[in-house]
């Protein structure tokens, strides 16, 4: 079965680089980023998880806890790690999920078969603080994910949690955002207080709440 939004996100036991992780206790009441790699060694993989390490300080603002995955033994992943801090400029600062059983990748349909039997894909599963799924994305080995736009999600996501407000297309942190229908006028009027526009009855313009 397909892991879909609005779905509890498996808990599980796991060898990292950083030591055994039990993922519940790892997350704890913030929110989270699973990502898998295809694997070790590779250019592509090597790219983005230098890329995670550099963002780990924007992952920390938004109090998101972060770990990478691919079914490449643990020996691997240290050995791989030396690579990332020489050619990217940044060491690994998250933990890395050894699942050479695959238990993990079974979990959330890391593998898809018809991409490749042996190695995950590039998925992304962002869960919040309730363990529910909010997001998941799927690239292909040969395309490195955009990360920027990962902690845009996140960004609109959390948003939604505090305000019940919607992001629209293209949106970055400290545009306008949009009242979501489900609150009436007269709910928004208390929760806007600063006002807002109305561009149709069913597209409520308002400024970023803080
Ligand atoms: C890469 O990370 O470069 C890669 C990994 C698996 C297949 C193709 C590319």
């Amino acid at each position: 079965m397909t892991l879909q939004l609005g779905d509890v996100a498996p808990n599980f036991q796991a060898e990292t680089t950083d030591g055994p992780i039990n993922f519940y206790k790892y997350l704890g009441e913030g929110w989270g980023v699973l990502f898998s790699h295809p694997k070790d060694f590779t250019p592509v993989c090597t790219t983005e998880l230098g890329e995670v390490a550099r963002l780990k300080p924007e992952f920390d603002k938004r109090n998101v806890k972060v770990a990478g995955l691919s079914v490449d033994p643990l020996k691997d992943h240290h050995a791989w790690a030396g690579d990332i801090e020489e050619t990217q400029g940044h060491a690994l600062n998250f933990p890395l999920i050894a699942d050479s059983d695959r238990k993990i990748a079974g979990l959330y349909g890391m593998i898809h078969p018809n991409a490749s039997e042996t190695f995950t894909v590039r998925s992304v599963f962002v869960i919040g603080p309730d363990k529910k799924l909010k997001l998941s994305i799927t690239y292909p080995a040969s395309t490195g994910r955009n990360f920027e736009e990962i902690l845009r999600v996140i960004d609109s996501l959390q948003l939604t949690a505090r305000h019940s407000v919607a992001t629209p297309v293209n949106w970055k942190h400290g545009e306008d955002v949009i009242i979501v229908p489900a609150v009436s006028d007269e709910a928004a009027k208390a929760k806007f207080p600063g006002g807002w526009k109305t561009v149709k009855p069913y597209l409520r313009v308002v400024k970023q709440p803080t």
